[in-house]
């Protein structure tokens, strides 16, 4: 199974990213093909209409390409203000929207329909950013994703991970891994035949 991961931080010790990393490990060990991004390595502005109209930005088609190669993926997602980032909503924004007279991409949707979605967060507080998930839920669903019922927030995410970037608690590893078997058994049977 492709599974993509990536975190909706750009932040260079962002616990969100180091969240991803390590969920990249536990999948690939799990047997996963995994992609793993940095929305970072891409160059895409805060979505504007003008700019949009401009012409897409050449690194919007590259993600959309890379996220409808991908039936499977995981978002680690931070929490600012009981939501989430304008980093992720931004992304998602452009990567939902039509490319005008472009030869693969005038159905938005194209990228994200029918994609499983696991939604992981991370933050210093205690509930682990929780409440992002509920925010991204609605525009996961929006995009025609698919989402999986299992989750995790990964609370005081500063103590949370060792020189190697695993997750040290065991319960912490159990609650990641479980969500990346149901997105995987999931994106598996909702796979055209
Ligand atoms: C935050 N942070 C935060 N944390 C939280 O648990 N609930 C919240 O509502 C907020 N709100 C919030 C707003 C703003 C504007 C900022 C900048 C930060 C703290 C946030 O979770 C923390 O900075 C994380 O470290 C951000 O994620 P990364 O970059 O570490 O992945």
């Amino acid at each position: 199974m492709k599974l993509l991961v990536f975190a909706g931080s750009t932040r260079q010790n962002s616990f969100n990213r180091r969240l991803a990393f390590a969920t990249a490990a536990l999948a690939r060990a799990a047997g996963a093909d995994v992609t793993h991004i940095e929305l970072g390595d891409f160059n895409i502005p805060m979505y504007n209409a003008d700019l949009e109209a401009a012409g897409t930005p050449p690194d919007v088609i590259r993600l959309k390409q890379v996220m409808a190669d991908h039936p499977a993926w995981i978002i680690c997602t931070p929490e600012y203000n009981a939501s989430y980032p304008a980093l992720l909503k931004s992304t998602l924004d452009w990567v939902s929207s039509p490319v005008k007279g472009h030869p693969e991409w005038t159905d938005g949707m194209k990228s994200s329909r029918g994609k499983v979605v696991g939604v992981l967060s991370a933050s210093p507080g205690a509930l682990g950013g929780l409440r992002s998930q509920s925010h991204l839920a609605p525009l996961l669903i929006n995009l025609e994703c698919w989402l999986a019922p299992k989750n995790f927030a990964l609370g005081r995410a500063g103590d949370a991970f060792d020189s190697e970037g695993a997750l040290k608690d065991e319960r912490a590893r159990h609650s990641v891994q479980a969500v990346i078997d149901q997105v995987i058994w999931a994106a598996a049977r909702l796979q055209p035949a």
